[in-house]
């Protein structure tokens, strides 16, 4: 049966804010041609919550998504926006929609992005659906945010290709990987790697039990290393941790923090696959009148989530995994 607010929905907005993602443009097309074919109007917001704020934004069809499916980044522009973060400005953002006849917003971003969405709906009644895109998956609700198996494919590249090198010259190697508090790329790419170890600084960072990784390998005839690092609060931790292990116990190191290479590229298909799905639902979300909410897939099914079991930052820290990883590594 169709709720009441079904019909007050004519015109949507979608933006992409914080970081960009592998897969953002996949779920910018499925939204635009959901809407349209359901003879949605939909506008284009650029630059994120701060193209919002200027009005910058333009109305897009069918064909204004074609060839982007594939493309990383996101056609739409993104920001970190600190205006966004005080009432006056999301008063200011509820204005321009309203003045521009747009009936509901969707949000493609991170945690940051979804407590504006979550406040622009509880303030000023914007009908929301937020969209988790992030390399993070640090977003509670949702098993997987749009662009971590890309950031993960291409960490795992890049580390296979530093492996190389590694055993050819013998080199211990510090690769530092994206992901701030969430260890879940480090994880998963040091899973995927066969690192020697797996360090989390959010963790506490124990020097001794990085050494006795090393050393198990040298005692079974391994010349080389690569230890995974999370980034956490602040990228370059890993320098720290190669001048330590220099000083203490005279072993020299190679660092390679990988960056903002993780952030870009071609989505992999499972990112295209759950970016078009969340994409679809968010805008049959407004349509249907659910909202605010969050798109998230558990299990392989996507589901509209309500914000409250989505605004906590998952650590993505799983024992289980973490010891995986040690009893591989023997
Ligand atoms: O949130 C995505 C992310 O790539 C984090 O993994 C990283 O810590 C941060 O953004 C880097 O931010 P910026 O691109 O603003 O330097």
């Amino acid at each position: 049966m169709k709720s009441e607010k079904q019909s007050l929905i004519k015109t949507i907005g979608v933006l992409t804010s914080g970081g960009d993602s592998p897969g953002m443009n996949a779920c910018i097309r499925s939204i635009v041609r959901t809407a349209k074919f359901h003879n949605l109007n939909v506008y284009g917001i650029q630059k994120g919550y701060a193209g919002l704020l200027e009005g910058s934004m333009t109305k897009m069809d069918v064909a204004s998504v074609g060839n982007i499916l594939q493309r990383g980044g996101t056609i739409l522009g993104t920001s970190r926006c600190p205006e966004f973060m005080e009432k006056d400005g999301r008063k200011e953002a509820a204005n321009i929609l309203k003045r521009k006849n747009i009936d509901g917003l969707i949000v493609i971003g991170g945690n940051g992005s979804f407590v504006g969405a979550k406040l622009l709906y509880e303030e000023n009644n914007i009908p929301v659906v937020a969209i988790p895109g992030t390399i993070d998956n640090d977003i509670s609700g949702t098993d997987y945010t749009i662009g971590f198996d890309t950031a993960v494919q291409t960490a795992v590249e890049a580390v296979d290709k530093i492996r190389d090198t590694a055993s050819s010259h013998a080199r211990i190697f510090l690769v530092e990987v994206m992901g701030r508090n969430s260890a879940s790329i480090a994880l998963n790419v040091g899973i995927g790697t066969g690192a020697e170890n797996i360090v989390f600084p959010q963790k506490g960072i124990n020097l001794d039990e990085i050494v006795s990784s090393i050393q198990r390998g040298v005692n079974r005839g391994k010349t080389s290393s690569i230890i995974i690092v999370a980034e956490g609060d602040v990228s370059g931790i890993s320098y720290e941790i190669q001048k330590d292990i220099q000083e203490k116990f005279l072993l020299k190191s190679h660092v390679c923090i990988l960056g903002h290479i993780q952030r870009g590229g071609t989505p992999s298909s499972t990112d295209r696959f759950i970016a078009s799905q969340m994409g679809a639902v968010g805008v049959m979300a407004l349509i249907e009148g659910k909202y605010p909410m969050v798109t998230t897939i558990n299990q392989g099914n996507i589901n509209l989530t309500p914000f409250d079991e989505c605004l906590d930052k998952k650590s993505g820290f799983d024992e289980k995994i973490v010891n995986l990883a040690k009893m591989l590594s023997i």
